[in-house]
């Protein structure tokens, strides 16, 4: 603990900063359909307003839908350091959006995300609905103190019954303000 904390001290006083701000800057946001049976309609955009990323985008379902598992992976790249995977995790996405995770990183980053949806998520995922995601951003405020500046890729994989559902990508930046 000691040691991590004398790292991350070491780390910010590198990055020549004391109270972090960042900025967070999504280059690409994709949405892939791989069921077209289930899936019947989407969307993904990204728009770039002065220094924060908005992302929008729809889905709708073509049933209603009580599982879904989603692998979530993350690296991040940083200059002159090979690039590592910060995670690779495999989610419930019904006990994800009931709040079923205690996880710290997985809460702040769902609730950020799911208050621009035009429902509170629930499952059953319902059919016919138009699931709207609505210039969502990631408050930067949210983010521990002390991350790298890093080119960050990020990838979820949806299956639905052990079946390819969907996948997205994320990919960005994360920098000093
Ligand atoms: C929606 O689902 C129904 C029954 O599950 C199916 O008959 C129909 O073809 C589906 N529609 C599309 C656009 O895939
Ligand atoms: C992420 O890194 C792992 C190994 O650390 C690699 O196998 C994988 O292809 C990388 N993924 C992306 C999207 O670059
Ligand atoms: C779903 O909502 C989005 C955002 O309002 C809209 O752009 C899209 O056309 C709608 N799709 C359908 C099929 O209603
Ligand atoms: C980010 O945006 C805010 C508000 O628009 C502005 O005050 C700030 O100077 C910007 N920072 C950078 C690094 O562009």
């Amino acid at each position: 603990m000691v040691l991590l904390r004398l790292y991350l001290l070491a780390v910010g006083g590198y990055f020549g900063c004391c109270l972090a701000s960042y900025v967070l800057q999504v280059d690409l946001f994709s949405f892939a359909v791989d069921d077209p049976g289930i899936i019947v309609s989407q969307s993904a955009y990204v728009e770039q307003e002065q220094n924060r990323s908005y992302l929008s985008g729809h889905l709708i379902f073509n049933k209603t839908v009580n599982e879904i598992t989603m692998r979530s992976s993350m690296n991040i790249s940083r200059p002159r350091l090979p690039e590592v995977r910060l995670f690779d995790v495999k989610l419930n996405v019904c006990q994800m959006i009931s709040n079923g995770y205690k996880n710290r990183f997985v809460r702040v980053f769902y609730n950020s995300y799911a208050s621009f949806v035009n429902t509170r998520p629930a499952c059953p995922i319902k059919a016919n609905f138009n699931y709207t995601l609505t210039r969502a951003y990631l408050n930067e405020k949210v983010l521990p103190e002390l991350l790298p500046q890093c080119i960050f890729r990020m990838q979820l994989v949806f299956q639905h019954q052990s079946k390819p559902l969907a996948h997205m990508q994320l990919n960005g930046r994360l920098s000093r303000a």
